[in-house]
C-alpha cells in the first residue's frame, strides 16, 4: 500500500498501521490481498456512516469484495452490551460466520465496540480498524483494547483483541468537529511527555501547521504517536507494567471527566490530568524537574484546558480516583513525569498532595 507504515510487533499476531492522506480509498485493494474474510461487516455510527460508509463500501465493491454496512446510533450511550447484542443478531441474520470479518469505521466508540464484537462473535472473527477521529488514530485503534461500558463504569467489560490492520486516513480529520480534534491533541502531547522530548519540541514548533491540518505534518505527527504506542504495546500487550505509562494524565483525568458528568470531553480531561500529575511529580518523586509550566504552555497553545474547574466536587473526584479500573488491589497508581520525555509509575503519592491538586491548590 502506498502509505507510511509501521508494524505492531506481536509475533504471529503482528499487524501493520498505514498512515496518510487517501488511505480510505486503498483499503479495498489491501483487504483483497490480505484475505482476512470472505465478506466484511462494516460497523459504524450514524454520523460517520453518513460521511464515509458508502465510500468505504464502494471501494470494497470495486475490488469485488462483498460487504454490508451495520449502523448504530452515534455516541458513548450506544457503547453497551445491548448494542453488541443487536449488532450480533444483525450479523447472524445476514449470514456472517467464522469465515467473515469486521471493519471498525469511526472513533473510539466504534473501534472499541467492533473490536469486542469481533472478539466474541462466533468466539472470535478477524477485524480491522479504520479510525476517523484523532483520538482513535493516535490511541484507541492501536493496541487491542476493546470493550463496552456498563452502568457501574466505562470499559468494564472487554477483551484484549488485536486487529489485523489499522488504516489511518488523515483526510478524514477534515470533517472532525474542532473540539474533538483539540481533545485528540491532548493524547498527542501525552506521547511527547512520556517518551520523546524531541516530539514535544516538534509539537511546539509546528503548532500552526498542526492546527491547520497540513497533511505532511499530520502524517508525521500521527506516525510518531503510533510508533511510540506500537513499541509500548509490543513490550507489554496486557498492561502488566510498562503499558501503564499510556495512562499518563488519565488517572486524575477520568475523575475530572466523571465528576463533570462527562460534560468535559475525554481529551480535555486528560489535558487537565496531565498538568495535575506534573504538579504532583516534584512532591512524589525523589528526583526530577517540574515540567508543569512548560506543559501548561504547550497545552494552552493548542487551546486545551489546564486547571480543574472550581465547580467540580473534590469529594466526588476522590471517589472516582479510587474506583478507577486501573486501581490494583486498592492502590492507585500515578504516572508522573520526571522530565519531558520520561515518566515513572508510583503508588506512593501523599493523600494531602492529591487533595491539594484536586482543589487546584498546588
Ligand atoms: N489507551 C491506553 C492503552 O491503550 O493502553
Amino acid at each position: 500500500m502506498d502509505a507510511t507504515s509501521i508494524t505492531v510487533g506481536l509475533g504471529e499476531r503482528s499487524y501493520p498501521i498505514y498512515i496518510g492522506p487517501g488511505v480510505l480509498s486503498m483499503i479495498g485493494a489491501d483487504l483483497k490481498a490480505r484475505q482476512s474474510g470472505q465478506k466484511y461487516g462494516i460497523i459504524t455510527d450514524s454520523n460517520v456512516g453518513k460521511l464515509y460508509g458508502n465510500k468505504l463500501l464502494q471501494g470494497l465493491k470495486q475490488e469485488g469484495i462483498e460487504a454490508r454496512l451495520f449502523i448504530f446510533t452515534a455516541g458513548e450511550g450506544s457503547k453497551n452490551l445491548e448494542t453488541i447484542g443487536q449488532l450480533a443478531s444483525s450479523l447472524a441474520q445476514e449470514g456472517f460466520d467464522r469465515s467473515d470479518a469486521l471493519i471498525a469505521l469511526g472513533g473510539g466508540v466504534a473501534g472499541d465496540m467492533t473490536g469486542f464484537l469481533a472478539a466474541t462473535y462466533m468466539r472470535g472473527i478477524p477485524f480491522v480498524q479504520v479510525p476517523t477521529s484523532l483520538l482513535a488514530q493516535v490511541d484507541s485503534s492501536v493496541g487491542g483494547k476493546t470493550g463496552v461500558d456498563i452502568p457501574e463504569g466505562k470499559n468494564l467489560v472487554g477483551a484484549f483483541y488485536q486487529p489485523q490492520a489499522v488504516y489511518i486516513d488523515t483526510d478524514l480529520l477534515d470533517t472532525l468537529p474542532q473540539q474533538e480534534y483539540r481533545g485528540g491533541l491532548a493524547e498527542v502531547i501525552k506521547y511527547g511527555v512520556i517518551q520523546d522530548s524531541s516530539f514535544f519540541t516538534f509539537l511546539k514548533n509546528n503548532h500552526k501547521n498542526i492546527k491547520q491540518l497540513e497533511p505532511g505534518v499530520l502524517t508525521s505527527m500521527i506516525q510518531r504517536c503510533c510508533e511510540i504506542k506500537a513499541d509500548v504495546v509490543a513490550q507489554d500487550e496486557r498492561e502488566g507494567g510498562l503499558r501503564r505509562i499510556l495512562n499518563y494524565g488519565h488517572t486524575i483525568g477520568h475523575a475530572v471527566e466523571a465528576a463533570s458528568d462527562f460534560t468535559i470531553i475525554h481529551g480535555f480531561a486528560v489535558a487537565i490530568g496531565m498538568v495535575a500529575a506534573a504538579k504532583l511529580a516534584p512532591r512524589s518523586l525523589d528526583q526530577g524537574t517540574d515540567i508543569s509550566d512548560e506543559l501548561t504552555g504547550l497545552l494552552q497553545t493548542y487551546g486545551l484546558p489546564t486547571t480543574i474547574p472550581a465547580e467540580l466536587n473534590v469529594e466526588r473526584m476522590r471517589k472516582y480516583l479510587l474506583a478507577d479500573k486501573k486501581t490494583v488491589g486498592g492502590r492507585v497508581f500515578f504516572v508522573l513525569p520526571d522530565k519531558i520525555g520520561s515518566v515513572r509509575i508510583t503508588d506512593k503519592v501523599n493523600v494531602r498532595d492529591v487533595d491539594a491538586v484536586l482543589s487546584n491548590a498546588l
